[in-house]
């Protein structure tokens, strides 16, 4: 989706006053670029729907952890909540306190577990029982005290694609109110463990607040039984629209509707929120060239230099990104095609259709609202090096841009490979 960072300017795409085409023939393709103005203003519009509630915010870094982006939300006050000892590693390198990490994830390693304690983190979100004792071992080696919040799984099926729900009793997320209980039961097993806090999050791309509603309520039960829980984490999940027509409510309506149910609780502490998709997705954009254009059995098929590599949502869950040209044409002179990538996989497709200007070998074009779960999930695929990554600031008055990450190379795929036979 187009916006106030990214938009054209005398017939050409450009981020924040720079041309996305000099970009391109400077950096090469595929490259990602990302506005850091749009995030910080995406954080200010977060903020401002929360002033009539207390809250504190971690961004979430499976969304977008290039350090660039890090670095700018954690300057403008953000903590960081993390899924692997990679993650806290990544949040501390772009200087985020200890403090105002948060560890969550389904799956934690004793290890993980141990480098967590041992930064120092802030708090530790618990998905199952087992991990108690982990924790309880390592904060006792570490001599402190473990602040943990518990994931309720609130039995909710969120308003979502199926892929991105987390909520549902099937799901792997979280623990039962009735495992809570239990749990609570035995807190005093657990003298290293300051139970403080519940955590919800049932999935991302929320298309209506209702069952976080839901989910909120189920989580305030829980709270009213146990005192010493001071807060509430709601996770994430706050949406965006991917298509020009969207009809998705905006983070402002959606916080609001939320509001009566947070403001009840009665909180001792603010509430956790969790953004990830929300601070970064409209701004990124994934610039791609043309390689070929292909007319037969009916089809016109455009192939270009992005894949399924650097941008996996499509072939993962279907995701719709829109494809723009960097040079804007007369809407008249459109030709409806797929785009594709080169690599060796049917479901390679970016966007199976959509009117654009007849391509040329060459052309530039721009993927559209991949500033989320995007280079985040790039692969080595097909040996295809993940791309470059553009950050595009404003110093004052005037906007600048940095190579952030260079393009991968491929002969350094294979580090601490054996060369033995
Ligand atoms: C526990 C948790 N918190 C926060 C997020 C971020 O969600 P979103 O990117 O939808 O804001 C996720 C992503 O699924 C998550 O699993």
């Amino acid at each position: 989706m187009l916006n106030d960072s990214i938009h054209y300017a005398n017939g050409s795409l450009h981020c924040d006053g720079i041309s996305l085409a000099q970009i391109a023939e400077r950096i090469g393709t595929p490259c990602y670029v990302y506005s850091l103005p749009r995030i910080l203003h995406q954080l200010q519009r977060l903020k401002a729907a929360f002033q009539a509630i207390p809250s504190e915010i971690h961004y979430s870094a499976k969304a977008n952890a290039n350090l660039d982006i890090l670095r700018a939300l954690i300057q403008a006050g953000v903590g960081i909540d993390t899924v692997s000892g990679g993650e806290i590693w990544r949040a501390l390198q772009a200087g985020c306190p200890a403090a105002d990490i948060v560890f969550a994830g389904v799956g934690k390693t004793k290890a993980e577990i141990d480098y967590a304690i041992d930064e120092g983190v802030g708090w530790i979100n618990i998905e199952n029982q087992q991990e108690c004792a982990w924790i309880q071992a390592a904060a006792t080696r570490a001599g402190r005290t473990q602040r943990v919040a518990l994931r309720l799984n609130p039995a909710e099926r969120a308003a979502t694609h199926a892929a991105i729900a987390t909520g549902h009793a099937e799901a792997k997320f979280g623990l039962s109110a009735t495992s809570i209980r239990e749990l609570m039961q035995r807190a005093e097993r657990y003298p290293a463990l300051d139970f403080c806090g519940l955590h919800v999050h049932i999935g991302s791309q929320l298309s209506e607040p209702s069952a976080t509603g839901r989910a909120i309520d189920a989580a305030g039960n829980l709270l009213a039984e146990y005192p010493q829980l001071a807060t509430l984490n709601i996770g994430g999940g706050f949406p965006v629209p991917y298509r020009q027509d969207s009809e998705l409510s905006t983070v402002e309506e959606w916080v609001a509707s939320l509001q009566p149910y947070l403001l009840r609780l009665q909180l001792r502490e603010a509430v956790k929120i969790e953004p990830g998709r929300f601070l970064v997705a409209d701004a990124g954009v994934l610039l791609t060239r043309v390689l070929y254009c292909k007319r037969q059995l009916g089809q016109t098929t455009l192939i270009v230099d992005a894949s399924m590599s650097e941008l996996l949502r499509p072939a993962l869950y279907g995701a719709h990104h829109e494809i723009v040209p960097l040079n804007e044409v007369e809407k008249a002179s459109r030709e409806t095609m797929q785009v594709v990538g080169p690599v060796c996989e049917s479901t390679d497709v970016l966007l199976p259709q959509v009117a654009l200007p007849p391509p040329q070998a060459g052309d530039l074009l721009a993927i559209l609202t991949v500033g989320a779960y995007g280079m985040v999930m790039a692969s080595n695929y097909n040996a295809r090096p993940r791309p470059a990554e553009v950050v595009v600031y404003r110093n004052g008055a005037e906007s600048g841009w940095r190579l952030s990450r260079a393009r991968e190379d491929w002969r350094s795929f294979y580090p601490g490979e054996s060369q033995d036979p």
